[in-house]
C-alpha cells in the first residue's frame, strides 16, 4: 500500500508525466558577464564589481511572448523561469529587497510577463527559487562551499543570523505564491552538505506552500541534490522529499525508482551548450537530432526533459537555440504522439533505437538503418497494424523469405514493395505505431 505521501505526489503530478518536454530558462544579471550564472562565485566577484552589472541591466528586447511561441513551436508542456538565482537577483518585484529587476533601467517584472506570456500560450509555468543567496548578508560567507567570498579573510568574522536570512527567504517563497496567480511548479534549488532539509526549515516551507497552492509540483532540492535525489527514492519520503527527482546534465541509465523497484517522476535538466546563463563563446550546441533522441530517452524510461535557454542581455534567446528548438518542434509536430503521454514499454530497448508506449499503442523509434529487415524481437503475433506516424503511412509486417528461421519476431520494411536495404525515411528518428493486438 503506497503512503499518503506517495499517494499525494502520484496524484499531483500526473499532467506532468503527460507533459514528458519542458522549457527551463535561466536569466540574469550574469547575461551581462556572459561566462554563465555562476560567475560570482567562480570568479570570487565581490558584491560592489557585480553591482556594476545591476546597474547596467537593461534588456530593452525582453518579449516573453516570442520565448512562449518558440516553447510552443518546439512542443513544449511547460516552462520555468530563474525567479531568483544564487546571486540574490530578483526577477520580480520583491518587496523584501531593492535587488530586483524592478529597480534596474529597465523597471520591468520580468516574471510577471513571463507568466503572462507563457498562460496565453497555453503552457504550464513555474518558477525556479534559489534557496542560496550570495547577497543576503546573514547567509553565510566565509567557508561557506559555494560563496563568492568563501575564502575571502575579511569576512571572516562577519555574524549572520541565518534565521533571518531565512525569514527573508520564505517571504520570498510567499509572495512569489500569492502576488503571481496560480503557479504549476516550484523549482528550488539547491542543498549541499549540511544544507539541507530542515536547515532551510524545509517542512515549514512547503506546508506554506501546499497551503495556498496545493496543487504545486516541486522538485526534490530541499532535500536533495543532483547527486543525490534524497528521500524521495526511498519508501518513505519525508514531506519535503519533492514530487520528482532532478538528475543534472545526464540520463538515468535505467530511469528511476524507488527502493521497492516502483517508478518514480523525474526530470532530466539538460542544457543547449554547456551552460545554463548565457555564455558568448560556448558554442557547443546539441544537434536537434541529439536533442530529439535524449528526449526520446528519458520518455522510453518515464522521465521528462527540461532543455534550457540562456537568453542574453538584451533579452533574446541566442539563434542557434531558437533554430534548434525550432527543429525540434518540427520533430515534434509530427511525431508528438510518440512522447506526450508515453512512458517506458512492455518490450526490451531494441537495437536499432528505443520503444515508447502508451497503452496499446508501441511507438518504435528507429534511429539506425539496418541492413535488412527491421526486426521487432518477440513480437511476432502481437501487431495489429503498423503506421508512420507522421503521416499514417501503412508499413505492412514483412515475412519475407529469409526471416523465416526467426519465427518468434515480427518484421518490417520500411520499403512496402522493395525489400532491401532502405534510408531512414528520417534520419533522426523515424516513428512506427503500432497497435498492438488486445491480449498481446
Ligand atoms: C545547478 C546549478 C545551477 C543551475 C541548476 C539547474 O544546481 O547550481 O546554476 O541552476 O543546476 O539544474
Amino acid at each position: 500500500m503506497e503512503n499518503k505521501i506517495v499517494q499525494a505526489r502520484t496524484k499531483r503530478t500526473k499532467w506532468y508525466q503527460e507533459a514528458r518536454f519542458g522549457m527551463f530558462i535561466h536569466w540574469g544579471l550574469y547575461a551581462i558577464p556572459a561566462r554563465g550564472e555562476w560567475v560570482r562565485s567562480n570568479e570570487r566577484m565581490p558584491k560592489e564589481e557585480y553591482d556594476k552589472f545591476f546597474d547596467e541591466f537593461d534588456p530593452q528586447d525582453y518579449n516573453p511572448r516570442e520565448w512562449a511561441r518558440l516553447a510552443k513551436k518546439a512542443g513544449m508542456k511547460y516552462a520555468i523561469l530563474t525567479a531568483k538565482h544564487h546571486d540574490g537577483f530578483c526577477l520580480y518585484d520583491s518587496k523584501y529587497t531593492d535587488f530586483k529587476s524592478t529597480n534596474t533601467a529597465c523597471k520591468r517584472d520580468l516574471v510577471a510577463e513571463f507568466l503572462e506570456a507563457f498562460r496565453a500560450e497555453d503552457i504550464k509555468v513555474g518558477l525556479y527559487f534559489s534557496i542560496i543567496d550570495w547577497r543576503h548578508p546573514d547567509f553565510p560567507h566565509y567557508n561557506d562551499q559555494f560563496h563568492p567570498m568563501r575564502d575571502n579573510e575579511a569576512f571572516k568574522d562577519m555574524k549572520h543570523d541565518f534565521d533571518n536570512y531565512l525569514e527573508y527567504m520564505h517571504n520570498q517563497v510567499h509572495e512569489l505564491l500569492t502576488n503571481y496567480g496560480h503557479l504549476d511548479l516550484m523549482w528550488f534549488d539547491f542543498s549541499y552538505g549540511p544544507m539541507n532539509c530542515e536547515k532551510w526549515k524545509a517542512s515549514k516551507l512547503i506546508e506554506m506552500v501546499r497551503s495556498i497552492q496545493p496543487h504545486i509540483i516541486i522538485d526534490n532540492r530541499l532535500e536533495g541534490s543532483a547527486e543525490n535525489a534524497g528521500s524521495i527514492r526511498t519508501l518513505n519520503p519525508t514531506p519535503y522529499s519533492g514530487d520528482f527527482a532532478s538528475p543534472e546534465q545526464m540520463i538515468p541509465p535505467k530511469g528511476i525508482c524507488d527502493e521497492g523497484g516502483n517508478p518514480i517522476p523525474w526530470e532530466a535538466c539538460i542544457t543547449l551548450n554547456n551552460h545554463w546563463g548565457y555564455h558568448a563563446h560556448d558554442k557547443h550546441y546539441k544537434s536537434a537530432k541529439m536533442v530529439i533522441r535524449t528526449l526520446v530517452e528519458c520518455v522510453s524510461k518515464n522521465g521528462n526533459l527540461i532543455l534550457n535557454v540562456g537568453p542574453d542581455a538584451t533579452g533574446r534567446i541566442p539563434l542557434e537555440s531558437v533554430q534548434i528548438l525550432e527543429e525540434v518542434g518540427e520533430w515534434m509536430h509530427e511525431n508528438g504522439d510518440s512522447i506526450y503521454g508515453c512512458g517506458l514499454s512492455d518490450f526490451d530497448k531494441p537495437e536499432w533505437g528505443r520503444f515508447t508506449q502508451k497503452g496499446n499503442k508501441l511507438y518504435a523509434h528507429v534511429m539506425e538503418e539496418q541492413v535488412g529487415a527491421i526486426c521487432l524481437p518477440d513480437m511476432a503475433g502481437k501487431v495489429e497494424k503498423m503506421r508512420l506516424l507522421k503521416d499514417k503511412t501503412e508499413v505492412i509486417e514483412t515475412f519475407f523469405w529469409n526471416l523465416k528461421e526467426y519465427t518468434e519476431n515480427a518484421f518490417f520494411f520500411f520499403d512496402n514493395h522493395a525489400s532491401d536495404c532502405y534510408p531512414l525515411p528520417d534520419e533522426r528518428d523515424t516513428v512506427v505505431e503500432i497497435t498492438l493486438k488486445e491480449t498481446h
